[in-house]
């Protein structure tokens, strides 16, 4: 098919590039010209695992990326919206997708021949219905159901993970009007054999997105609440708790070959500084200002927040256990990014943690094998050293903060075994062997 995708961010690039892959003709728009250059060089804007290898692959063959959204728009048959929609501190930010309806709309009109518009944005549920389509009918002067279909058709990508995620998709939602709007973005997944795809209207299609990040934010909050209610009792640590948890026949399969399988979702249920990225922390927001905003208050999800956001001090104070005063403690931070294999900073939790101890004056020297340069951005005029290993950034640290589970974290017990005197280890994801260091501190544990 000739596809468009409109916004070239984490998703819409991957989305782009990962749909040539599977053989259609692929523009992708943005309204970054350099970012567009930047492309069309065969050179990604951001970091996704093998995502470089696939855009050089098809860049100039089977896609293109292009400023010019009418010419894009004139040559495809299907649109998908991948352009960003943050929360603005009250709600779901709006503003780029109606930017993006209306200059679709705008084109629709002179384009001769039915065109299909699906959202692939997080959007709250009726967006695409009240917001989206309104703004096409107007501007293109034409009729949604007749002369072009609204579907709308969410991403489930996990960053750094996310090419994969694509071409090995565990379900696919298709939201639509009407059939005929189903039935075209069912044949763009054509290609993805032995993949359920799940037909609804758009506003359920919306509502999945939404439920299944709320889910994974709640068992993280979950994991994080009794794991501090552990280390108050003391004598009890949260990841024996939660091995106990994950050993029942809900979290753990017993296979007839008496193997066990232990499903991908026990992964959410234990304690760590807390969920970051460009998506939980914002949809979860976004959704309980929805709910707000209806009259459906939500307890649980507000909680989920609250319980996410105080995750971070909790990280501070196991430093502090061990510091009268941070004033020139070396503090190595390992780990930028909310998680591995991206350099995604939004909303990491690295961010509130530097924050804090640089107030404090603590001396920061850190470390991420992808996000150092996103890290020096965010922290410019700041006194951070930024290290170009993790040998480099651990040399002569008083404390060590893992904010990250990259797995080459996992040498630090090697990297540690001669340092005197041996840094306080501060282990924010728990993925470390807590014996294996002289002083080590981690969350879910006193
Ligand atoms: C996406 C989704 O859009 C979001 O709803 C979902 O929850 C998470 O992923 P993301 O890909 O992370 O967002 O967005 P971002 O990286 O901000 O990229 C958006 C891109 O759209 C940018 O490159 C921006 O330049 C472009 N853009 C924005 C347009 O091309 N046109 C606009 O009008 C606005």
């Amino acid at each position: 098919m000739n596809v468009s995708v409109i916004g070239t961010g984490y998703v819409g690039l991957v989305t782009s590039v990962c749909l040539a892959e599977r053989g259609h003709r692929v523009v992708c728009v943005d309204v970054d010209q350099a970012k567009v250059e930047q492309i069309n060089r065969g050179l990604p804007p951001i970091y996704e695992r093998g995502l470089e290898e696939l855009l050089r692959r098809n860049i100039g063959v089977r896609l293109e990326a292009t400023t010019d959204i009418h010419n894009a728009i004139g040559q495809t048959e299907l649109s998908l919206i991948a352009v960003g929609t943050p929360f603005d501190g009250r709600r779901i930010d709006l503003t780029y997708i109606k930017s993006a309806a209306e200059q679709i709309g705008t084109a629709l009109r002179t384009k001769a021949g039915y065109h299909l518009v699906a959202v692939k944005s997080t959007v709250v549920p009726g967006t695409t219905d009240h917001v989206v389509l309104p703004l096409l009918e107007t501007m293109s002067g034409k009729k949604a159901g007749v002369d072009f279909g609204v579907g709308m058709n969410p991403e489930f990508l996990t960053e750094g993970e996310a090419v994969e995620d694509f071409m090995h998709p565990d379900r696919i939602v298709i939201g639509g009007i009407d059939k005929v709007s189903q039935d075209l973005q069912a044949a763009l997944y054509e290609d993805f054999p032995d993949v359920q795809i799940i037909r609804t209207n758009n506003k359920t299609a919306e509502m999945i997105k939404y439920a299944s990040n709320a889910l994974l934010a709640t068992l993280i909050s979950f994991s994080n609440e009794l794991g501090n209610l552990c280390a108050a009792l003391g004598g009890v640590d949260i990841v024996d708790v939660m091995t106990g948890v994950h050993s029942s026949r809900y979290f753990t399969m017993r296979l007839p070959n008496g193997d066990c399988y232990t499903p991908l979702i026990t992964s959410f249920l234990g304690a760590g500084c807390g969920f970051g990225g460009s998506c939980l922390p914002k949809d979860v927001k976004a959704l309980v200002a929805h709910g707000g905003q209806i009259d459906v208050p939500m307890h649980l999800l507000n909680a989920v927040l609250q319980i996410n956001e105080r995750q971070t001090v909790r990280v501070l104070d196991l430093v502090k256990k061990h510091f009268p005063s941070l004033h020139r403690v070396q503090v190595a931070i390992l780990g930028l990014a909310f998680r591995p294999d991206t350099n995604d900073m939004r909303e990491s939790p690295a961010i509130p943690i530097i924050q804090s101890l640089l107030q404090e004056g603590a001396s920061i020297r850190a470390y991420d094998p992808v996000a150092n340069p996103e890290a020096e951005n965010i922290f410019s005029g700041t006194e951070i050293r930024f290290c170009g290993s993790l040998r480099e950034a651990v040399e002569g640290a008083q404390a060590v903060v893992l904010i990250t589970r990259w797995e080459e974290f996992k040498q630090l017990p090697d990297l540690l075994a001669d340092a005197t005197p041996q840094p306080v280890v501060v282990d924010g994801r728990r993925m470390l062997d807590k014996h294996a260091f002289a002083r080590y501190e981690g969350i879910g544990l006193s």
